[in-house]
């Protein structure tokens, strides 16, 4: 293994190719995976934890195979991928039908790489081949020292005489040994999104999986925790949190054997897609992304939220714009003037962007409701008499920036583009159509759909010159699956979701920068695989500040603050402080009638957006804190510490539901410096209000850290911002 350090340091690709023993250890800063071959060329997971003092000691954890006997002499090699109908009786990544009708497959180890992309990304190819069959799977490891995260995914090949058909090919299976196994995962419906339930696995099968089509986390994420013993918690235990960058059907089993074992096994969804593979043709499986902690969930949360920023994110480490939405406001009633008057309400507020949402386009089916319309781009002349070309005008002229809301995968039935192109337009001939938000899909396999989808959005850069940003929805999942355009409807599910992805190349090779909110009905296409596109999303049409707080905390395990989009509304019964503080917790945005704000509200959201400015560059790139858990506590309380630990931003949120007038303990900050001095101070204080916190004395990070701070939030104080700041 020493040669294989040394050489990659050399930023060269080394391909090995032996029949001794081999041991692929795929490492970052703290965790290491490691893959050994066994005398059958059987390539196996040995191991996934933290990283060894050894690296030689690797490969003696292939001898402690014998503990592994498999339950009853059934023959159960943990291997790195597993393939059905020859060894493997339990759940496969990859079940296929060969040219000739046969189902079984067996892989072996032929030879792999080590890439080192730079000194933090490392690319292990793994070649395997079936030694009866031209069928080669390689197996890609891309590791992440600094951020302890890997991505794993599959590309599956062959040549055989015909076609080989794919009845199941996940992205990659992972291993687990311990004593017991804990599942966190995630339940929503519109406006509840991201529910956790964490229980014990127990024996067999449990799936997590979307069967929609689009809107795929409408009622399961495809982002979970596993505990290894015990239940994990914010600073102890083991866990592995893992998400799928997927953006259609999903589908993640968690399959426990032999008492002491569980498998995850992650990919796209095979459920009706039964993939035919031409000889010669590549599939590539999505990436499945994952991280280990030996400190709890808050470290796996913050290494999944580094490497988001650092690597897949759009802009991660960049910038973003605080903006006024007109949605909450006016839904589809406006005209110019009250535009108009928004876009002057969007400078008075103090926030970069006015984005104009759904309803302002349609012609013969006018958009002033959910029924008609979608699909018909161009502005309605009732609405927008003078066109983009005035609002655009005005917008400049009041020193605000304009962004745009669409629907682009969308058509309602009462539309022109239904009644031109009915062959565009996803649904099964001799069915009654389903509608979700009564309307249906268009056809993204068709390449005539997504050349039309591009240039709908391609067109808004053309007849709003300064677009500064796009809203992206998509409100319906798909019934009556079927695509007029596709031959074989066994593609159909994947090739949608690669037509969307598709479309977004282009969009981006040609808009490079513009920010985009990924949005569906709120947060149920919140995925890394479109997050390479967005800057951010939408994570819930709940804008309710206090359920807010539990969507968010739920959302911060996996995706990191700067690519959660939060609106102040008048959703929630709560002071408009309260709702401003939650808001400010990722990317801060109104949608309020400003004019509407009493003198006293409207100089507090002003000087929130001020208060926001001094404070965004630790939200969006600080390290993330979860302080007091909200499920748990009368206290909600999440901190935001910058990199270098002078400044951290703590929120903290009254959340008691019975009757309570003040919290009890004090909380204990994480992530500051323990030799460090630090002053508190409260900020975003309402007009008129003296804080009770004394900033007068320091505190050490070590006491802050292991004595606490009292916020003093109560019933009369319900949310609380701090600012702790280094001397
Ligand atoms: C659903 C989104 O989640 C809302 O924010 C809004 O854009 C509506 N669609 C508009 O129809």
């Amino acid at each position: 293994m020493k040669l294989i350090s040394l050489l990659t340091i050399c930023l060269v690709t080394i391909t090995f190719a032996t029949t001794a023993q081999t041991t692929i250890n795929i490492t970052t800063s703290h965790t290491a995976l490691s893959l050994q071959t066994d005398a059958d060329s059987s390539l196996l997971l040995a191991y996934f934890g933290p990283k060894l003092g050894s690296n030689a000691e690797y490969a003696y954890i292939h001898g402690l195979d014998k503990f592994k006997p498999g339950n009853d002499d059934l023959l159960n090699k943990h291997e790195a991928y597993t393939a059905a109908g020859s060894l493997h009786l339990l759940e496969p990544a990859l079940a296929l039908t060969h040219s000739n009708g046969d189902k079984s497959t067996a892989l072996h180890y032929v030879s792999h790489t080590v890439n080192r992309i730079d000194d933090n990304q490392t690319l292990t190819a793994i070649r395997l081949e079936d030694p009866v069959y031209h069928l080669q799977v390689t197996l890609y490891y891309q590791s992440y020292s600094r951020e302890d995260v890997i991505e794993a995914w599959t590309v599956i090949q062959h040549h055989e005489k015909g076609n080989v058909v794919l009845n199941k090919y996940a992205s990659a299976n992972l291993t687990l040994g311990a004593q017991a196994f804990y599942l966190k995962s995630h339940h929503s419906g519109w406006g509840r999104e991201m529910n956790a339930y964490e229980a014990a696995l127990p024996p067999g099968i449990l799936t997590l999986d979307s069967k929609l089509g689009a809107r795929a986390n409408l009622l399961q994420s495809s982002s979970f925790m596993v505990s290894l013993n015990h239940p994990a918690t914010e600073e102890t235990g083991e866990v592995i949190a893992g998400t799928l960058a997927w953006s259609g059907n999903f589908r993640i089993d968690f399959e426990t054997f032999d008492e002491n074992y569980l498998r995850i096994t992650a990919g796209i969804n095979n459920y009706a897609s039964n993939y035919t593979l031409a000889p010669g043709q590549a599939f590539v499986t999505p990436k499945f992304i994952f991280t280990y902690s030996a400190q709890g969930k808050g470290a796996a949360s913050r290494h999944l939220q580094q490497w988001a920023r650092n690597y897949q994110l759009l802009n991660g480490q960049g910038e973003r714009s605080t903006l006024l939405n007109n949605w909450e406001t006016t839904y589809f009633d406006f005209d110019e003037a009250k535009l108009n008057a928004l876009l002057h309400d969007t400078k008075k507020l103090g926030v970069d962007v006015f984005l104009l949402d759904d309803g302002w386009f349609g012609n013969k089916y006018p958009r002033n409701n959910d029924k008609g319309g979608l699909g018909d781009w161009q502005p309605n002349k009732q609405k927008l008499k003078n066109g983009f070309t005035a609002l655009s005008k005005e917008a400049s002229a009041t020193d605000v920036k304009f962004g745009i809301w669409i629907e682009p995968e969308m058509v309602n039935p009462r539309s022109e583009l239904y009644e031109k192109h009915p062959d565009w337009v996803i649904r099964e001939p001799g069915r009654k159509e389903y509608y979700m938000r009564n309307q249906l899909v268009l056809d993204l396999a068709n390449p005539a759909v997504q050349d039309f989808i591009y240039r709908t959005v391609d067109g808004l850069f053309n007849d709003i010159p300064a677009l500064a940003f796009i809203k992206w929805d998509c409100n319906s999942l798909i019934y009556n699956a079927h695509s007029p355009y596709l031959k074989n409807q066994d593609h159909f599910y994947i090739e949608y979701v690669q037509g969307f992805y598709h479309i977004l190349e282009k969009i981006r090779a040609r808009h490079p920068q513009v920010p985009m909110m990924l949005c569906a009905g709120g947060g149920s296409r919140v995925d890394y695989g479109a997050l390479k596109y967005f800057t951010e999303c939408w994570p819930s049409d709940n804008t309710n500040a206090f359920d807010r707080i539990f969507i968010q905390w739920e959302y911060s395990y996996y995706f990191p603050s700067i690519a959660l989009d939060n609106h102040v509304t008048d959703m929630g019964k709560q002071p408009i402080k309260f709702k401003t503080d939650v808001a400010m917790m990722g990317k801060l945005g109104f949608d309020i009638r400003v004019n509407e704000l009493t003198p006293q509200d409207l100089q507090f959201c002003q000087q929130a957006v001020q208060t926001y400015n001094s404070i965004k560059d630790i939200v969006w790139h600080g390290e993330q804190y979860r302080l007091q858990d909200p499920y748990k506590e009368k206290t909600a309380s999440m901190a935001y510490v910058s990199s270098d630990k002078t400044q951290a931003i703590v929120f903290n949120y009254f959340v008691a539901t019975t009757f309570s007038t003040t919290i009890g303990l004090p909380i204990k900050m994480q992530g500051l410096d323990p030799a460090k001095q630090y002053r508190i101070e409260e900020i975003n204080l309402y007009p008129g209000t003296i804080s009770p916190i004394n900033n007068a004395p320091t505190y050490s990070g070590d006491f802050l850290m292991k004595v606490g701070f009292n916020p003093e939030v109560s019933a009369r104080r319900s949310s609380v911002v701090l600012r702790i700041s280094a001397m």
